[in-house]
């Protein structure tokens, strides 16, 4: 075997962040100051367009507003999407949003929002559509992949860190979809209905650490609440939003969810996009229905103003006043676009990522491969790019199929491959020529697959599942998956490899959970879940297989032994009741006392980490505001390899708050040498500690005994200790 390092490699050096090409982002206050001073010249006119996109496909990007003169306020370039550039070349598709939750990794999504935010910059786009912060109520939910699963403190961490990087490189970022937009099933005229608690502990949550790190604008969803459009809610955009929550930045629609002119603006609605009111109608709701709303007097001028200056205070607030480059892509007339490369070295990034969020789900040690590994057979479809190239070319716009390996889901999420390395190339590269490659790229042939892996050391068997937004249907699967299964045959070619090779692994590609029954197989060594990994896929699958990688992805999601065992699915109703209340996910499993097959929070590593001498120390402040609890644990690499554990913090609340049984509140990547031990730290504040108060309408930290949980994953707790509030 000729690949050379078995050492576990130092994540953090290679996503190290160049803070200091990071450009100065300017606080809500000063970006205010000159936004006043500029909309102060302006005509409502002139106001009026700068709130108003030019229709679909009317400009270079998939979204632009109108420019005007003296003042001077250019139109603004809105481009997808929270992976990658949409509908550009030259630009980096790396690892999906769950993949950067499933790395568990601060540092790391932040050097993803960082590169994310020096290709928009180069491209001359200001606003980046992302990131994706739905939550994952169900498995099925078809975007579920752009965003960070079914945690709400992951997903927080995530869009906080996603958002901090790609402003920091001039680039206003867009929290979206705001809100209960968790399901495409109906998604532009069904109701989402939660309760003000659910709405708050789980679904606002990310937004508001969103707002926290400063975002400059959130996009409202196509879905209703409780019977009105989320574009114009005064409840969700005015009281909650820019109330409660403080935003200061822009609301902008999602691409047609403006419904109304009058409602919209006093709802708090404060861009249209793409601007017309069905795609290429040529009229707006905003445009002339707003400045005639004005002089009707229906939407007061102060309301405009206000509009306009939180887009120019966005636009001021990361630096967009000072030489920002002119538009260089052409969303819809690419070949027109100029060639400008504002790759960099971001593969490396995407490479690192993508093995850092890569799962070890099992492994009765066969993995890393040995070094006397002679042979190995690579099965199923998923081994190679698609035979009609690896953006799938017209007949999957937007990646609408599967076909051939899978690294990013379907819709406007998505982000064309500059270049694909599947695992057949990444594992011939990686193992060199001392090891002997055999191939079957059919999942249908199960003859050809049991032939293939006769005889060889180790079957790599693939198989994944696909989904995506709902305008675009993939056998049958309209955005939202149909099944929780293996699509193409997986579960029998699985068990077709493992009846006939006795150290199979087996690798998935998936866009979220599925049934596994063929987990107990004996012959299955070990489970990879790398999920959607990007351009880099097959090099970082190559990583962790030679252990060059250490793992330490986490499963930002349950993986069920039954479909049954979940609670929530798409709901066919016009109104969706968010009965579960706080029991999504995990939560709901920790209550109903269901074993999962994976748990949330789970995956394996090469060595083994041992945990110690957790300590709470609890500091209030006079007025009991500004609580912080410090737990401190010892945690030792007490196995063979340098690594990587991820240390999770779980907190029980006091009985009387009526809180499931444990949530995620803290974590922290650590990187240990062998035999190494480091004191790991992990902060609560009022923040983690408070629970929506319905009656008082505030975060209030409930009095009582709280434990807090630290472990490896959610069932995987290993010290806990309580302390009163
Ligand atoms: C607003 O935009 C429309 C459409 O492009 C244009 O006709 C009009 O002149 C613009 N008004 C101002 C004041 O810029
Ligand atoms: C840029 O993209 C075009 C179109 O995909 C491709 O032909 C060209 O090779 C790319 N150039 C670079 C430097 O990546
Ligand atoms: C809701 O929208 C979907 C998809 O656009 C459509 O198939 C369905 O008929 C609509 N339902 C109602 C009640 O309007
Ligand atoms: C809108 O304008 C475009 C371009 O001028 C034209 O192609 C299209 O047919 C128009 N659509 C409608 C509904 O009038
Ligand atoms: C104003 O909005 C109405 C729908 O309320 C629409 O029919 C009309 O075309 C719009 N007018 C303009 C000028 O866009
Ligand atoms: C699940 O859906 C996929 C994709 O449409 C399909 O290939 C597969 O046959 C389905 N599986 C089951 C068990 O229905």
């Amino acid at each position: 075997m000729h690949f050379t390092s078995l050492a576990a490699t130092a994540l953090t050096l290679l996503v190290a962040v160049n803070t200091a090409q990071a450009k100065k982002v300017l606080s809500w206050d000063d970006a205010y100051t000159k936004a006043k001073a500029l909309v102060g010249q302006m005509s409502l006119e002139q106001k009026v367009n700068i709130t108003t996109g030019d229709g679909w496909m009317m400009g270079r990007c998939v979204g632009n507003t109108y420019p005007i003169t003296k003042p001077d306020f250019p139109a603004l370039c809105l481009q997808d999407a929270p992976l990658g550039m949409r509908f550009a070349d030259n630009v980096t598709s790396g690892v999906a949003g769950i993949n950067a939750a499933a790395s568990f990794d601060k540092e790391a999504i932040l050097a993803r929002g960082v590169y994310l935010g020096q290709e928009f910059y180069d491209k001359g786009v200001h606003v980046l559509l992302g990131p994706a912060m739905n939550l994952g109520r169900s498995n099925e939910g078809g975007r579920g992949w752009e965003s960070g699963g079914e945690d709400p403190y992951l997903i927080g961490v995530l869009a906080a860190e996603s958002v901090k990087g790609i402003q920091s490189e001039g680039v206003i970022a867009t929290a979206k979809h705001y809100i209960l937009n968790d399901q495409e099933l109906n998604r532009k005229n069904s109701s989402s209905n939660a309760d003000e608690r659910t709405l708050h502990e789980v679904y606002l949550w990310p937004f508001a650490r969103a707002v926290e790190a400063g975002v400059g604008s959130i996009m409202c969803s196509y879905n209703q609440l409780h019977g009105t459009w989320a574009c114009e809610d005064d409840y969700t955009l005015n009281q909650v939003l820019k109330g409660e929550l403080g935003f200061k930045g822009f609301v902008q629609s999602d691409w047609s969810a403006t419904m109304s002119t009058v409602p919209s603006a006093n709802g708090g609605l404060d861009m249209t996009m793409p601007g017309d009111i069905t795609f290429n109608s040529n009229d707006s709701y905003f445009g002339k229905n707003l400045t005639d709303a004005v002089h009707a007097k229906t939407v007061d001028e102060s309301r405009v103003t206000d509009m306009v200056t939180r887009i120019v205070a966005a636009w001021y607030k990361v630096g967009q006043d000072k030489n920002f480059p002119s538009v260089k892509i052409n969303a819809f007339h690419r070949d027109e676009a100029e060639i400008v490369n504002v790759q960099r070295d971001h593969k490396k990034l995407a490479r690192s990522m993508a093995a850092a969020s890569n799962v070890l789900l099992k492994n009765s040690g066969i993995l890393p491969l040995s070094k006397s590994t002679k042979s190995i057979a690579l099965v199923g479809s998923g081994i190679k790019v698609s035979s009609s190239g690896i953006n799938g070319k017209d007949a999957c716009a937007d990646h609408g199929c599967l076909d051939g390996h899978l690294a990013q889901g379907w819709g406007s999420g998505t982000a064309d491959f500059p270049y694909l390395i599947d695992p057949l190339t990444g594992l011939t590269n990686a193992l060199g020529k001392g090891v002997k490659i055999q191939t079957s790229d059919s999942d249908w042939d199960l003859e050809a697959a049991a032939t293939a892996v006769e005889g060889a050391d180790v079957a790599f068997v693939f198989s994944a599942t696909d989904s995506g937004e709902e305008y675009i249907v993939f056998d049958g699967n309209v955005g939202d998956r149909n099944n929780l299964s293996l699509w193409n045959n997986g579960d029998n070619l699985i068990k077709a490899v493992a009846d006939a090779n006795k150290n199979t692994i087996v690798v998935i590609n998936s866009v979220g959970a599925t049934l596994m029954p063929w987990i107990d197989h004996p012959n299955i060594k070990a489970v990879l879940w790398p999920g959607l990994a990007g351009q880099e896929s097959g090099n970082a699958l190559a990583d962790v297989v030679t252990g060059a990688v250490n793992p330490s992805g986490r499963l930002p999601y349950t993986i069920a032994k039954e479909v049954t065992d979940y609670n929530v699915k798409p709901d066919p109703k016009f109104d969706i009741e968010y009965s579960e209340k706080l029991l999504v996910g995990y939560r709901w499993f920790d209550h109903a006392k269901i074993e999962p097959l994976f748990p949330f929070g789970h995956g394996l590593s090469y060595t083994t980490f041992s945990y110690s001498k957790l300590k709470v120390k609890v500091s209030k402040a006079k007025k009991n505001a500004d609580v912080s609890v410090k737990a401190t644990v010892t945690v030792t690499n007490s196995g063979k390899v340098d690594g990587a554990e991820i240390v999770q913090a779980y907190i029980s609340f006091p009985e009387s708050a009526g809180s499931p049984p444990q949530q995620l509140r803290g974590f922290e990547k650590v990187f240990l040498k062998k035999g190494k031990k480091e004191n790991v730290d992990i902060e609560f504040t009022k923040t983690e500690l408070s629970i929506w108060d319905t009656d008082a309408k505030a975060w209030v930290i409930p009095s009582g005994k709280f434990t807090v949980h630290i472990g490896a994953s959610s069932r995987d707790i290993r010290q806990s200790a309580s302390f009163n509030l």
